[in-house]
């Protein structure tokens, strides 16, 4: 395993509605660093939404704008990272994030991210329907991307039944363990 250790760099994955954004915050305050969204800087570097990029550029093209993105994130120290849900697609992702940090996997029954994301404003603009849609595009994709997510991290957390502050309290007392 890497040695997590290395360099000051929190990376939290996880599907969509896991917690990630609100997580990475408060992980921040809590250890006096600065935090950063993946899909925030994606959409200033593009000057367009993430539904816009999806729609007229398509996805791949979205995924090589991530990609490139993640090499420069990925160079912060003193930082939390909330990456997109998508990120662990790509190999070169997997081992660029494992290589620079601490990745921790945020994690959810597919029923209460449904829920989430249907009550998140952001939602409209930054999560364009990757297959069909709805509960069914959340089963579905959780299910396929469980075993890249979790070849990916080195700590995992269900959040289901956490609240974000729960969530950033327990990576803590995990990073001062460790680092
Ligand atoms: C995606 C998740 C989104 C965003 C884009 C693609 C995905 O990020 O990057 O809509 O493939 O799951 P969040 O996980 O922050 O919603």
């Amino acid at each position: 395993m890497t040695d997590p250790s290395r360099q000051q760099l929190i990376c939290l994955i996880g599907y969509r509605g896991t917690g990630k954004t609100s997580t990475a915050r408060l992980l921040a305050t809590r250890l006096g660093w600065q935090w950063r969204d993946a899909d925030v800087e994606l959409e200033a570097f593009s000057g367009k939404s993430i539904r816009r990029i999806f729609a007229e550029e398509g996805e791949t093209a979205f995924r090589d704008l991530e990609e490139q993105l993640l090499r420069r994130l990925c160079e912060a120290s003193h930082c939390v990272l909330a990456t997109g849900g998508g990120v662990v697609l790509r190999e070169a992702n997997r081992e660029q994030l494992r290589r620079a940090g601490l990745v921790v996997w945020l994690k959810a029954d597919p029923g209460t991210l449904w829920d989430r994301l249907r009550q998140d404003a952001s939602t409209e603009e930054r999560r364009p329907a990757l297959t069909r849609g709805g509960l069914a595009e959340i089963e579905e994709l959780t299910r396929v991307r469980e075993p890249l997510y979790r070849a990916c991290a080195h700590l995992a957390i269900d959040t289901s039944e956490r609240s974000p502050e729960e969530v950033a309290a327990t990576i803590q007392q995990y990073w001062h363990g460790h680092a």
